[in-house]
């Protein structure tokens, strides 16, 4: 199965995504994964996105699709994947729209997980404290929040338009939300 993961900054893609890619035994492809990875081993890529992230702003469509176009030259995405990070601006959507065209691996379900602005905040918190990501302080997630209304929401229209789309409530327990998720897959 072919499903890009939607929703807002502590929404729990990232918690879904991990626990359906044991479920449905696909990829889990994570644009920030990717991203944080690259700030880590402080590679070009890494070096030129670092402060970006910090600040919570998106990183360039381009570098980011190029990273992604190289994650979908690998066999695995055969078998299907679970995209959790973009498309994240309706240019992001349009690009991977003709990149899984060519690569006749089209999206089958987009998956948009609805939290209240209130459980986020208090989620991103606790991760804060617990692991003190460097994009999870005040400010740059307040600058997460604003991207994510300001350019990332539109994208769940273009799913919608394209008939793809299901809204699945994201607060409860992370497996009442694993279940929510696979019986609207
Ligand atoms: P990214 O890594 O994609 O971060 P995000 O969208 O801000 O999402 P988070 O990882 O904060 O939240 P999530 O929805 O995955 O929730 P999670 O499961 O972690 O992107 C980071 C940055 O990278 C961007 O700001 C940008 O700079 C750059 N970037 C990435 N993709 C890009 C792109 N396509 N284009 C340009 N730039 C890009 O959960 C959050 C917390 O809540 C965790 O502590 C978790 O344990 C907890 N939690 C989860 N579910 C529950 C639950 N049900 N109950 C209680 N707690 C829960």
């Amino acid at each position: 199965m072919r499903i890009v993961l939607l929703g807002a900054p502590g929404s729990g893609k990232g918690t879904q995504a991990t626990l359906l890619k044991q479920r449905l035994a696909v990829p889990h492809i994570s644009t920030g994964e990717i991203l944080r990875a690259a700030v880590a081993a402080g590679t070009p890529l890494g070096l030129q996105a670092k402060a970006v992230m910090a600040s919570g702003a998106l990183v360039s469509d381009e570098i980011v699709l190029g990273m992604l176009e190289e994650r979908f030259r690998t066999d695995d995405v055969q078998r299907g994947f679970i995209l959790d990070g973009y498309p994240r601006n309706l240019a992001q959507a349009r690009a991977l729209d003709a990149l899984l065209g060519r690569l006749q691996l089209p999206v089958q379900r987009a998956v948009q997980l609805d939290v209240a602005e209130a459980t986020l905040l208090g989620r991103l918190a606790g991760r804060a404290q617990a692991e003190g990501r460097a994009d999870d302080n005040p400010e740059a997630v307040a600058h997460r929040l604003h991207v994510y209304t300001d350019q990332t929401a539109p994208v769940i229209d273009f799913y919608q338009r394209r008939g793809t789309l299901v809204r699945v409530p994201g607060e409860g327990s992370v497996e009442e939300i694993l279940e929510r998720i696979v019986a609207a897959l």
